[in-house]
């Protein structure tokens, strides 16, 4: 990882990867709306836009014109060759039929199905740590649900959980300064997938590899370099980003111990409290490529450049909501953009949803009094997916 120089000026020389915005960036942008609601940055290559007022990231993510996803991560050097990741990667008109087949395995019945497995999974986890009376909420709970989910969906084993959260890492964190880890992490699920696929043959099954396997589009599957594609997204899309949102949902309740008891005392809450933690620490902020020269909201933006294009700010830009910096878990009217906004729309957020309430409820059946531990030492992810990724806590036991 390259050093870095630290920030003369927010609007002017912005950094996602500046320790200060990784650890409470909140305060950053709400400065930046207020003075300068498009900033920019020469620090990556080509420079790169960062907007923070939700109606011009909607405005962006609304226009694929002049805004392409084929580069979906804001790097230091730009990345070649590009490996692509269907649909996320994907622009009109070939982003419709990469998106249709994966539908079906995401719609509320699918999900339904998988929830009494997921809280299984959830309070196997806390029978491992409950007598202790401590233990680290992301790395021995939050991050072990989604990666069992996905494995199970996959039907692949879950002990391969650690390689996938490390090439997870390599992808979106390392990679934004080190090309080689990107290309290292996507050869790796490419092999990985390649191995599992050649095991499956032709074989009939029920899991998501399968599946993707045997969809059609205009009769002919999907071609290898797609299928993988769309399996590495998978992987990628599900595991970092809903770990991230349990892991900062937990944060937010061990350190606000009104919103925790209102919650434990009060299971009807949990719908608004999802939304509203989801709003307030969306974990995906995502790029675009500007391909066509454009203006948004006054400030000209040439092809070439990027956008970082963070739904996290734009959950907090109070024209949209009112007293967008306060957490109300019984906040009514929420739309709130954490799952995107536009034609990339989170395929996944039905099953991100799930999870997160059920990682909650089973917490809270068992655990309804915790707070972190003295001297907590809670640290945050860098980049692509913003979570807390060491988070210590104490609890009765
Ligand atoms: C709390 C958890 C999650 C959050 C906050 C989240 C957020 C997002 C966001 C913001 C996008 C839009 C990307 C863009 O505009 O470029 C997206 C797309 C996507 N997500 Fe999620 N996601 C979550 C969980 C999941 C899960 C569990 C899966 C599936 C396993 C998933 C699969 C996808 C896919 C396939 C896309 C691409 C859709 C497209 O390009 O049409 N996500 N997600």
């Amino acid at each position: 990882m390259s050093a870095r120089r630290p920030v003369a000026d927010w609007a002017t020389d912005w950094d996602h990867t500046d320790p200060a915005w990784i650890e409470n960036p909140f305060p950053i942008w709400d400065d930046l709306r207020k003075r300068c609601p498009i900033a920019h940055s020469e620090r990556f290559e080509d420079g790169a836009h960062f907007p923070s007022r939700y109606a011009d990231v909607r405005e962006i993510a609304y226009d694929t014109e002049h805004f392409s996803s084929r580069r979906v991560i804001v790097r230091e050097k730009k990345f070649h060759p590009i490996m692509p990741s269907p649909p996320i990667t994907s622009d009109p008109p070939e982003h419709r039929p990469a998106r249709m087949p994966l539908l079906p395995a995401f719609n509320p019945k699918a999900v339904e199905k998988l929830t009494p497995g997921t809280r299984a999974i959830c309070n196997r986890l806390i029978d491992g740590f409950l007598a202790k009376g401590a233990c680290d909420a992301a790395t021995d709970y939050a991050q072990h649900i989604p990666t069992r989910v996905i494995a199970h969906m996959l039907g692949v084993d879950e002990e391969h959980g650690e390689r996938f959260r490390r090439w997870i890492k390599m992808a979106l964190e390392e990679g934004i300064h080190d090309n080689d880890k990107v290309m290292q992490s996507l050869k790796e699920m490419t092999l990985y997938f390649k191995e599992q696929l050649e095991k499956r043959g032709t074989k009939p099954g029920e899991d998501l590899i399968s599946f993707m396997r045997d969809q059609r589009i205009e009769g002919q599957p999907l071609p290898p370099d797609k299928l993988i594609g769309t399996l590495r997204l998978l992987l990628i899309a599900g595991i970092d980003t809903t770990w991230s949102a349990i892991g900062a949902s937990l944060w937010h309740l061990a350190t606000h111990a009104e919103d925790r008891r209102r919650l434990a005392d009060d299971p009807s809450l949990m719908d608004t409290a999802v939304e509203e933690l989801l709003r307030a620490y969306a974990p995906v902020t995502m790029a675009r490529e500007v391909v066509k020269e454009v203006k948004v909201n006054g400030c000209p933006m040439k092809p070439g450049s990027m956008v970082l294009l963070s739904f996290p700010a734009a959950n907090r830009d109070p024209e949209m909501f009112p007293n967008a910096e306060r957490v109300q878990i019984d906040r009514k009217e929420n739309r709130h953009a954490a799952f995107g906004l536009g034609i990339h729309r989170c395929v996944g957020s039905n099953l991100a949803r799930m999870e997160l309430r059920v990682a909650l409820e089973e917490w809270l059946k068992r655990i309804p009094e915790f707070e972190l531990q003295p001297p907590a030492r809670v640290t945050w992810s860098e980049g692509t997916v913003r979570g807390p990724r060491q988070l210590p806590v104490v609890f009765p036991s």
